[in-house]
C-alpha cells in the first residue's frame, strides 16, 4: 500500500479509530456500522468511510464493519502489528514516568534501555530497567536493533544527543525536549509539546460564549 498521499489529518485520526475500535472489540461486539461508531465517537460517518475509503474501504454495504478485522488493518497500518524496540534518554521525572507507564509495550513498543548522563543515577531500576551511561548509548542502540529513541532531555544537549543518534541510524525519535531537531528526513521525528495542548486548553477557557 502507498501511503504517500494519505493526508497527515487522516494518519492523525487513526489512533483513536484504533483505541475505540479496541474496546469494541474488549466488549465481544463483532461488527458495527459507520452510523453507530459516527454516534460512539461523535465522528460523521460519511468521515469515516471517507477515512476508511484511504486505505481501500473495509466495509460492506449493508453488513457494516467487522470490528476485529477492522482493529487489525488499523493496526497495520499505523505499523503496530510489529514490535518496535526502544531506549529513553533523561531518566529523569519525565522519563521515569514513561518508563513506568507499561502500556507501551500491550501496543508493541519495548522499552529496551534507560540512559542518563547523571553518573548517580547508572544503576537505579525503574520497572526493572537499568539505567546506563549515556556514553554506552551507540553501542547499545546498535547491539539492540533499536528503532526508536526518546529524548526526555532538557533542550540543550537533545540537538547534540539527536546527532548521535543520525550516527546511529535510528529510524524515529520521539522528541519531548523543546527544540527542533536536525536530523536527516530519513528519521521520523514525532515533537510531543504537552504544554501546545494546554495553550489549546487555554484558548478554549477564554473564548468560551
Ligand atoms: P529532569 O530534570 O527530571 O530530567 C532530565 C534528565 O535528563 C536528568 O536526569 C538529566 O541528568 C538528564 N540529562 C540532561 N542532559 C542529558 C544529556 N545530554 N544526555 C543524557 N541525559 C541528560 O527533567 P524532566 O522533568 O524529566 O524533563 C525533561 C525535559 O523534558 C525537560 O527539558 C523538560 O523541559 C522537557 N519536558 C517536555 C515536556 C513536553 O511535553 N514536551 C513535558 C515535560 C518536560
Amino acid at each position: 500500500m502507498d501511503d504517500k498521499n494519505i493526508s497527515q489529518a487522516v494518519i492523525a485520526r487513526l489512533p483513536r479509530y484504533y483505541r475505540y475500535l479496541g474496546d469494541l472489540k474488549d466488549k465481544g461486539i463483532e461488527r458495527i456500522s459507520s452510523q453507530d461508531l459516527s454516534k460512539l465517537m461523535k465522528v460523521t460517518a460519511s468521515q469515516i468511510r471517507q477515512d476508511f475509503n484511504n486505505f481501500g474501504g473495509f466495509g460492506q454495504q449493508g453488513y457494516g464493519y467487522n470490528v476485529e478485522y477492522l482493529y487489525n488493518e488499523i493496526a497495520k497500518i499505523l505499523g503496530l502489528n510489529e514490535k518496535h524496540n526502544l531506549v529513553i534518554i533523561g531518566a529523569g521525572n519525565l522519563g521515569q514516568a514513561l518508563a513506568n507507564y507499561m502500556n507501551f509495550e500491550r501496543r508493541g513498543f519495548l522499552i529496551k534501555g534507560i540512559f542518563d548522563n547523571n553518573q548517580a543515577l547508572c544503576g537505579k531500576e525503574v520497572r526493572g530497567i537499568r539505567v546506563q551511561h549515556i556514553d554506552q548509548l551507540e553501542h547499545f542502540i546498535k547491539e539492540n536493533a533499536i528503532d526508536i529513541a526518546v529524548l526526555t532531555i532538557p533542550k540543550d544537549g537533545a540537538v547534540k544527543t539527536a546527532e548521535i543518534l543520525a550516527g546511529c541510524d535510528i529510524k524515529a525519535i520521539w522528541n519531548f525536549a523543546h527544540v527542533d531537531l536536525n536530523v536527516p528526513e530519513s528519521i521520523v521525528v514525532e515533537n510531543v509539546h504537552l504544554s501546545d495542548s494546554l495553550m489549546k486548553l487555554s484558548y478554549g477557557i477564554v473564548n468560551k460564549k
